[in-house]
Order: structure tokens, then C-alpha cells, then sequence
């Protein structure tokens, strides 16, 4: 880590934003979004999606517009779709090559966030291990900058969610009715809490968390979320079960935490154990999957899961965030 100025006490993210007639200003968190605003978001992806066999969708509501992708942490799918959705909405995409770039040569996150602005970067997609960086730079921007949070330490990974909510919604559109079973390494996984967040927005029937004792959340932090350590019970009868990586960069004090082998015996997600889920259940992973650990390779493989989906999702959930705060904009 460089010496960036970090925040103390993040900003008030819903003033920070929301425009005043509710429409995102920056996407930092999905905690302030409503209903409305969620599903409205998750519907214009629908327009983006193609049909099977079809060119991608493309449009130009990005069009003399740039977008800057600022990873300051390892990315595949959330890097390469947020650049494929500026490209298809006809914007200009800078990728910012973190290694040869001047913030590892000790430049703070603002001067680099400075530099892109005078460059005329008016969306800027930020990953970064630090909790509250990316409202910190939204916080410092100019009136006409948007910063769209693309994974936050622990914390949040806005789009990662609304990918997972379109996907369960592709499903079964009967949230109310439903029990979702997220798997893994809950406590240091900022997927699961977009996830959960979203979820509960919609009004989810039955939220499970299921980990090792080690990986579960602090008590309370999910108050409506059901917190099992057993496997067998959080499967039996689910819609929807989401593997989780074990989030290994992320976890200081590997007391209790299970091995690999320990993990995959008791907690990795197969085809046999499915059969407690409901019949038509889906299986999801945000991805990078560590095959025959979280999940069975042929499981991840097979025809209940739904991981190739996802990530034709976050495409199209990238352009219609992309597209949302670009017409909130100020600069025509
Ligand atoms: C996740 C992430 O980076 O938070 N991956 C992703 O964005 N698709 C999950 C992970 O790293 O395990």
C-alpha cells in the first residue's frame, strides 16, 4: 500500500450516490438502492442481453463519453466486463496498468484520480483492497465524474450483485418464495454481502448463509440471513446455492480456518449433495472457482449451473450501470 490519505469516517454513501431525484450519481454500495431503482437497473440489463447465437448488443448512450478502469487488484471478469460494456455503449476505455503505473511508485490515489480527470475520464471503475476508497474518490471528484465501485475490500461489490439478482431472477422471478443458500467464506467475502443486500431488497424468502464457524459473519451483521454451519442444512431445499472462494488474500489469522482438503469434505458443493436442494435448483460462483475445493468441477460443468450466465450478466449489467449514471450526468 502507498501513503494514501484514507478515510477516517466514510461519507454519508447515500447523499454521496444518489442524485436528488434518486438516480445514481456513483454506485458505491447497493445498500441505499431501492426496489425500484434495482429492478429497473436489472430490466435495462435485459435489453442488453442478446439472444442466443446473435451479435452483442450494442449502443451509443456512452458515446464521446471515457471510461477508466482503475484495478489497483487482481481482475478477470469484472475488469475485462466493465471494458467490453464502455466498448459496446461506445465509449473510449482506458485500462490503467496498475504495475507501471505512478501510484506503485508511491502517487497518492488523488493525484492519480486528478490526472485521469484532466485526461477527461468521466467514469471511473475502481477496485481496490481498501475499505471506503472508492467514496473517497467519489467524494473528491469533479461534479461531472462518476466512480462506479467494482470491488472494495470485503466490503461491496455492487455490480457483482446485480449480476447475481439477474440471474436468480432468469431463474424464478418469485423472490418472496425462495431460499437462496450462499456457501463459503462468508466473513471475508464482499460478494456475499452485495448478494445479501440486494436479496433482502427484493424481499428474498430465505436468506442461508452456511460456512465453518471461522468463515461465518460477526453476530447480527446479517440480521435477517439464517447462519448455519452444517452443509446438509443449508442445501435441503434450496432455489439458488452460491459457492464462495475461500478469500485466502483476505484472512490475517488462519486460526480455524479449514485446509483445503478439510473444507472440500465438508463444505465443497457436488452433485450428490445437490440432490438435498430442490430439483430444478441453480448453482452460481462469482468466479475465479477453485475446481474440486468450493465446488466439483462437474457440477460447475453440468446443467444446473448457471456460472457462464453470470457472467454473460455482468456484461450486461456493466452497461446499464454504465448507461444509468452516464445520462444522470451533468456534461453533455
Ligand atoms: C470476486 C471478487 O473479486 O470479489 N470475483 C469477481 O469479482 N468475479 C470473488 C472472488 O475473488 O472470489
Amino acid at each position: 500500500m502507498t501513503a494514501d490519505p484514507r478515510l477516517q469516517t466514510l461519507p454519508d454513501e447515500a447523499a454521496l450516490q444518489l442524485h436528488a431525484d434518486g438516480s445514481l450519481r456513483h454506485l458505491l454500495t447497493l445498500k441505499d438502492l431501492d426496489r425500484d431503482l434495482i429492478i429497473a437497473l436489472l430490466d435495462e440489463a435485459e435489453s442488453y442481453l442478446a439472444p442466443a447465437g446473435a451479435l452483442p448488443v450494442r449502443s451509443d448512450a456512452l458515446a464521446g463519453r471515457t471510461v477508466g478502469n482503475l484495478f489497483f487488484e487482481p481482475s478477470t471478469r469484472t475488469r475485462a466486463s466493465f471494458d467490453l460494456a464502455g466498448r459496446r455503449l461506445g465509449a473510449d476505455v482506458l485500462n490503467l496498468d496498475v504495475n507501471t503505473s505512478s501510484r506503485k511508485k508511491g502517487e497518492s490515489i488523488l493525484d492519480t484520480i486528478y490526472t485521469l480527470q484532466a485526461m477527461a475520464v468521466d467514469i471511473m471503475v475502481v477496485r481496490d483492497a481498501g475499505a471506503g476508497v472508492p467514496a473517497f474518490i467519489a467524494q473528491h471528484v469533479q461534479d461531472f465524474v462518476s466512480v462506479l465501485n467494482a470491488g472494495e475490500a470485503d466490503v461491496s461489490h455492487p455490480t457483482q450483485g446485480l449480476l447475481d439478482l439477474l440471474t436468480i431472477r432468469q431463474h424464478r422471478d418469485d423472490f418472496a418464495n425462495m431460499t437462496v443458500a450462499i456457501v463459503g467464506d462468508i466473513r471475508h467475502s464482499r460478494v456475499a454481502r452485495s448478494a445479501a443486500c440486494g436479496l433482502q431488497t427484493l424481499g428474498v424468502g430465505e436468506l442461508r448463509l452456511v460456512s465453518p464457524p471461522a468463515m461465518a459473519p460477526a453476530d447480527g451483521e446479517f440480521a435477517s440471513a439464517r447462519v448455519l454451519d452444517n452443509l446438509e442444512d443449508g442445501l435441503r431445499d434450496a432455489d439458488v446455492v452460491m459457492a464462495l472462494r475461500i478469500q485466502k488474500e483476505r484472512i490475517d489469522d488462519l486460526e480455524g480456518i479449514p485446509g483445503t482438503d478439510e473444507y472440500a469434505a465438508s463444505f465443497g458443493i457436488n452433485a450428490e449433495r445437490m440432490q438435498l436442494a430442490k430439483p430444478d435448483a441453480i448453482v452460481m460462483h462469482p468466479g475465479p472457482m477453485n475446481r474440486g475445493v468450493e465446488i466439483d468441477g462437474s457440477l460447475a460443468d453440468g446443467p444446473r449451473s448457471v456460472i457462464t450466465r453470470q457472467v454473460t450478466n455482468g456484461v450486461a449489467v456493466r452497461m446499464a450501470v454504465l448507461a444509468h449514471v452516464a445520462r444522470a450526468m451533468g456534461r453533455t
